[in-house]
């Protein structure tokens, strides 16, 4: 399984990065706010220096030139409406293994049985089945937009003293200093205001309490980015970290996974592709103040703008499921030791 870690940016103008070889380039962009610091990341035992110059989006939605079809909350409903059949066949199978489920959730920390523990996104409860080989089943809460995702968490039995609840991200059902941990795994690339989902976490975590986001990564390779922006959200690397400051996370990491047979290889993009870690410091509220929301559930929308946009999201992420074959054939040609 690959991974590495980034820590926290601190204010800075340029980047001193180390970066594993055969993982490209960490390229950072912050337009808000440029900041230098000093990453140290490990891959294996290879290790080389890079100097990086930070440009980088710290936009909570997304701007009109990246259409996104599935990254509102209806059409992510209907989307899982028709996953939820499969997805336990499907995805975690492919591009979000058992593997890279224990190395993203290593960061958080979970160990202690008695830990509260809110899995956000949960869905069918595949990143949940890894957090109750931690944590006591009855301690943990999943949450989901999706009643046919959690249709399918409902039947496994690990999951059975779980507390199984319909809710969206963006304004979860427990009060401000509830949980130890927040985990919420391939969610964020659903909502509309992913900034606003990372406030959240803030807010129901308790003084010293953890925060886990896993999600995608943004490809590099032109036709990979075309499908991707497509499809859903894929942050950047240091959009993930700026969110999480922005909300007042401190010690904020970044630990980078893929499948094994991508060799390191980031350029596509990947579904899961980093785990993403904040400490909360102090009680209360977020300090970050936002405007109204960008998006509801219960709001009308036009539904043939619906349907084209599910649709063609679809359409779009159907290439994501044949580039893991692709690699894992490449995996297979390709000598061991050399890059692919
Ligand atoms: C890729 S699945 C991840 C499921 C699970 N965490 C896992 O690791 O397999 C994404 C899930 O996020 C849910 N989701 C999308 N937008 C959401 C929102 N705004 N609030 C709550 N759940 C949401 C979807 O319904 C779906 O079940």
């Amino acid at each position: 399984m690959a991974s590495l870690m980034l820590s926290g940016a601190e204010n800075t103008k340029l980047i001193n990065s180390i970066v594993p070889s055969g993982l490209g380039s960490v390229s950072l962009n912050f337009h808000k706010k440029c900041f230098l610091r000093k990453n140290a990341v490990s891959y294996g035992n290879k290790y080389r220096t890079i100097n990086l110059t930070p440009r980088c989006s710290v936009s909570s939605t997304r701007p009109s030139s990246q259409p996104r079809f599935i990254q509102h909350k209806k059409e992510a409903f209907w989307f899982y409406r028709f996953l939820s059949i499969v997805y336990d066949n499907m995805l975690n199978f492919g591009p979000w293994t058992e593997d890279m489920r224990e190395e993203a959730l290593e960061p958080v920390d979970l160990y202690d049985r008695n830990m509260r523990v809110v899995d956000v996104g949960g869905g069918t409860g595949f990143s949940t089945l890894g957090i109750v080989k931690h944590v006591d089943a009855k301690n943990v809460t999943i949450i989901d937009q999706s009643p046919h995702q959690l249709a399918k968490a409902k039947k496994k039995e690990p999951l059975k003293e779980c507390t199984i609840i319909e809710g969206d991200a963006e304004n979860l059902p427990f009060p401000t200093d509830y949980a130890d941990r927040y985990v919420s795994a391939g969610s964020i690339e659903y909502w509309p205001d992913p900034q606003r989902g990372i406030k959240e976490a803030y807010r129901v975590l308790k003084i010293g309490g953890k925060a886990c986001l896993i999600g995608p990564v943004h490809p590099t390779f032109w036709l990979s980015q075309f499908f991707a922006d497509m499809w859903m959200l894929f942050p950047k690397e240091e959009e993930y970290i700026q969110w999480f400051k922005n909300a007042g996370f401190k010690d904020v990491k970044l630990k980078r996974i893929g499948p094994k047979w991508y060799r390191g290889v980031r350029r596509h993009g990947l579904i899961m592709g980093c785990s993403v870690t904040g400490v909360k410091p102090l009680s209360g509220d977020s300090p970050l103040q936002l405007g109204p929301k960008v998006e509801d559930l219960e709001k009308p929308v036009n539904p043939l703008v619906f349907l084209s946009r599910l649709i063609l999201g679809a359409i779009a992420a159907t290439y994501y499921t044949i580039l893991p074959i692709y690699m894992w054939i490449k995996d297979q040609i390709v000598p061991k030791g050399r890059p692919i």
